[in-house]
């Protein structure tokens, strides 16, 4: 009786040891608990309302490199400048998560290009980034789209604020963002009053309020979606990712059925399809599919994170009012009134540049980036990295570690002028990532960024009408402004 007890206890003790055990050198950070890991820290979510956060606080705990394990699933959290660099320039660090959760959007297959890796997304990013070049991203024609669109939404903010008395901001740039992935993607803007762009835009926000970026419980067992559709995340994720299926299928038919290979593709869709009707010698990736997967990518991952980093601009500039002020006087003196600024403007519209970084900064719109994955076994800072592990780089400790910053809570568009005026990017200065993953749309997202920010402020006064909300945002994949209603002056 009593051996078998002792047998027994044993036997539980080595179980629980075996089941709590790290792997030899992996990171520090809270202690396993069996079969589940860390799951249990999730819920200190709930307070601090950001994903970002607690993962900023393990850091503070446990150092630059944390290690979590949920379930079967390795998850590192790297916080430290040094350590997110190695992570973006590493090939062996550059892989992305895989399984159900990313595969929901794309046929339930890996496709597109910001959750793919190796062979196939070095072929399919080299296409879209030359594709991109083709069209004018970063020369005369895609300005000339910038422009066009930033004067359209002057237009359209000057009739709403003839006819309804106030309005909601946090929302106004929305269209007219995805209006410049729709140039890219067909070759053609939508009216900003469209009632079906508005409900795609509606959709895309949601979508992107459900995702997180560690893939969650869906990912680590997908079959619990037949269990707990709603309570998994399952049902409200496909119910916002229909509207953004049904428009895409719809326009790519009508752009394959008006195609004429004899003409130069004008835009991303019709390069591709001419592509897909070439003959590869070796591996073909390009398919209607993958077509379908790229577009998805582009939608989600431009037009969230830009309409959202201007929403912020403007209810900081709401909490500002000094520095807004500035920005018109740095407008009104180079460009003038009864004009709009031009991207031209741009290099001596010093100040205004610094405030949308800094806007950047605070307001951490893609706090996380998106998630890596080891290829490989690696090392970083001296810790192991298991094969397939997730890796969140956290770049709001980044921007929030003083050991990078002068009082990095304050909002200070100062920071990013020398003492001549000039502006200057301390190199961890890194909102598009860097690297060979660093984001395919900065060069528009920065454009755009610029200019639609730029025009509004230079064209309206602007006042928040009922309360102002706080700085923090709503928590995503991206970070959402709070909505908030403002009333607009017309300046000229
Ligand atoms: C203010 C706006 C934007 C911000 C802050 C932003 C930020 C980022 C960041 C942080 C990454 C992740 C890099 C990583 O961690 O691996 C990324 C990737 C990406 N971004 Fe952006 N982005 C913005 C706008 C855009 C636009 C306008 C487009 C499309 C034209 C775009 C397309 C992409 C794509 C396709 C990737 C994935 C690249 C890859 O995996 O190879 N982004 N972006």
């Amino acid at each position: 009786m009593f051996l078998s007890s002792v047998i027994i206890m044993v036997f539980i003790l080595v179980c629980y040891w075996l089941l709590t055990k790290r792997p030899m050198d992996f990171p520090p950070g809270p202690k396993f608990l069996p079969i589940v890991g860390n799951i249990n820290i999730l819920k200190h979510i709930k307070i601090l309302k950001f994903h970002h956060l607690l993962w900023h606080n393990l850091s503070k705990l446990y150092g630059p490199v944390v290690g979590l394990k949920f379930f079967h699933k390795y998850v590192v959290i790297v916080s430290s400048k040094e350590a997110i660099k190695e992570v973006y320039t590493r090939d062996e660090l550059n892989g992305r998560p895989d399984g159900f959760f990313f595969r929901i959007r794309t046929f339930e297959k890996r496709l597109g290009v910001v959750f793919t890796d190796g062979h196939f997304w070095e072929n399919q990013r080299r296409f879209s980034a030359t594709t991109l070049k083709h069209l004018g991203v970063g020369k005369f024609g895609m300005v000339k789209h910038i422009e066009h669109e930033a004067e359209e939404l002057v237009s359209e903010l000057m009739r709403k604020s003839e006819v309804c008395d106030v309005f909601p901001m946090h929302s106004a740039f929305d269209v007219s963002v995805l209006n410049l992935m729709w140039v890219l993607l067909k070759g053609e803007r939508f009216e900003l009053d469209d009632q079906k762009l508005i409900d795609l835009v509606a959709a895309v926000h949601k979508n992107f309020q459900v995702l997180d970026m560690s893939g969650g419980i869906l990912n680590l067992f997908p079959a619990i979606r037949y269990l707990m559709p709603e309570q998994c995340g399952y049902k409200e994720l496909v119910d916002t990712m229909k509207p953004i299926w049904s428009f895409l299928a719809d326009e790519i038919e009508i752009i394959k059925e008006n195609y004429d290979p004899a003409l130069e593709p004008k835009c991303f869709i019709e390069a591709y399809i001419k592509e897909m009707s070439k003959l590869h010698d070796q591996d073909n990736f390009f398919s209607d599919e993958q077509l379908f997967g790229i577009c998805i990518d582009f939608f989600q991952a431009g037009s969230e994170t830009t309409a959202n980093s201007l929403g912020f601009a403007i209810l900081y500039m709401l909490h500002y009012p000094k520095v807004m002020r500035r920005v018109q006087v740095e407008i009104m003196s180079i460009v003038g009134a009864n004009k709009l600024p031009k991207l031209n403007d741009r290099p001596k519209l010093k100040y205004t540049d610094a405030v949308i970084s800094e806007v950047q900064r605070c307001a951490n719109i893609a706090p996380l980036g998106i998630a890596h994955r080891a290829v490989k076994n690696a090392h970083l800072n001296g810790f192991l990295i298991p094969k397939d592990a997730t890796i969140l780089c956290n770049l709001y400790s980044l921007n929030m570690d003083d050991k990078n910053w002068k009082k990095p809570a304050e909002f200070m568009p100062e920071r990013f002028l020398n003492d001549d005026g000039d502006l200057i990017f301390p190199d961890y200065f890194i909102p598009f990532a860097m690297g060979k993953r660093r984001c395919l749309g900065e060069n528009v997202a920065k454009s755009s960024l610029f200019l639609f920010f730029a025009s509004i402020v230079h064209s309206f006064d602007i006042k928040c009408v009922g309360e102002l909300p706080d700085l923090l945002g709503i928590d995503g994949i991206s970070l959402a402004p709070k909505p908030f209603k403002v009333k607009l002056w017309r300046r000229f």
